[in-house]
């Protein structure tokens, strides 16, 4: 088996692909040990700092409930409750941190963040959703992908409508060139994931045999698709002034029922990491939805409350591979 033990996680490729995949398994078997009641705690007197600069409800929870069943605690420091980065540098965070908690779990902007702390802590760093990359929700997707389809991952094609330039499009597209998978970026270019994320990502296509595809053409890109996935258009941290623009580029990417049956795929699964923005009932949100006419953006009701979405699977996984994560870093 796999030794994980120790070892950060602060982006995809951290992992090798059996690496991932053996988290991944590790991930099911606490999911089914947790249904049948023969859990086993193995975390007992661990401390796990959660380090949030942009808020959670998912990411969060699944850290708290996982150390929980395993019998470690957490301290949450929320997004103005620390001094990391305005009244501390996070070289001196790490090093305090490093010295009470035996891991750390950091939410906020940068990846040179997230990187420092893992440079400095002398503990494993989690990277709980950066500008760049979502590595933990790629386990989750992952393990749910694999919960409903019978087919081998490196025989599954998924497709990503939306914003792809930021943490979702980008660990969409390098997850699936590390398992091999057939992945399609669907999206106008301007959104697409930045050169040197692609350059990485055929790179690891070489060697997995993945197929990747980036286009802004939908029914090419949906066709054939096992799972069809999306994101906010806007994202934690965008400023406002953007919406507008974004919702000129993205309206042709919403997934709606036409969008599904386009894959030719009647079993065709929808994949959305939440929260979902017609869920959102802030000022902007409302706003938005008068001044475009629009009920939803980025995917309508039909396909969200329709027997092809698997949204609620995707954040229940959200715990169960948090805890194999957990449980492979710092267990034994
Ligand atoms: N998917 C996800 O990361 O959700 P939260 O922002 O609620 O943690
Ligand atoms: N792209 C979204 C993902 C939220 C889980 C964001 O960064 O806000």
């Amino acid at each position: 088996t796999t030794d994980l033990k120790g070892r950060h996680f602060l982006k995809e490729t951290d992992f090798t692909a059996e690496e991932f995949h053996s988290l991944v398994e590790l991930a099911a078997e606490l999911k089914a040990a947790r249904q049948t009641g023969t859990e086993e705690q193995r975390l007992l007197g661990r401390h796990i700092a959660l380090v949030f600069e942009k808020t959670s409800t998912r990411t969060r929870c699944a850290f708290e409930v996982a150390a929980g069943d395993q019998g470690a605690r957490t301290t949450y420091l929320d997004p103005a409750g620390s001094q990391i980065g305005h009244k501390e540098s996070v070289k001196d965070t790490a090093r305090v941190l490093g010295r009470m908690f035996d891991a750390i779990e950091y939410r906020g902007h940068g990846q040179d963040v997230v990187e420092e702390l893992a440079a400095h802590a002398g503990v494993p760093v989690y990277n709980g959703l950066t500008d760049e990359w979502h590595p933990t929700q790629m386990l989750a997707d992952i393990l749910t992908m694999s919960e409903h389809t019978a087919k081998s991952l490196d025989h599954v094609a998924f497709a990503y409508l939306g914003d792809a330039r930021y943490n979702m499009g980008n660990s969409y597209l390098v997850t699936g060139a590390l398992l091999g998978m057939d992945v399609r970026i669907v999206a106008p270019e301007e959104l697409w994931p930045d050169a040197e994320i692609v350059a990485m990502a055929r790179q690891l296509a070489e060697v997995s045999g993945a197929r990747i595809a980036l286009t802004p053409d939908v029914a090419e890109g949906v066709k054939g698709a096992d799972f069809v996935a999306t994101d906010v258009w806007v994202s934690m941290g965008e400023p406002k002034e953007v919406w507008d623009a974004r919702i000129a580029l993205l309206a042709p990417y919403a997934v709606t029922m036409d969008v599904l049956r386009a894959t030719g795929n009647p079993a065709v699964k929808f994949l959305h990491c939440l929260p979902a923005f017609h869920d959102l009932e802030t000022t902007v949100a409302r706003e938005i939805h008068e001044r475009h006419g629009l009920t939803s953006l980025e995917v309508t009701d039909e396909v969200f409350e329709s027997q092809h979405s698997v949204v609620f699977d995707q954040a229940e996984n959200r715990m169960h591979t948090i805890k194999a994560v957990l449980v492979a870093t710092l267990a034994g």
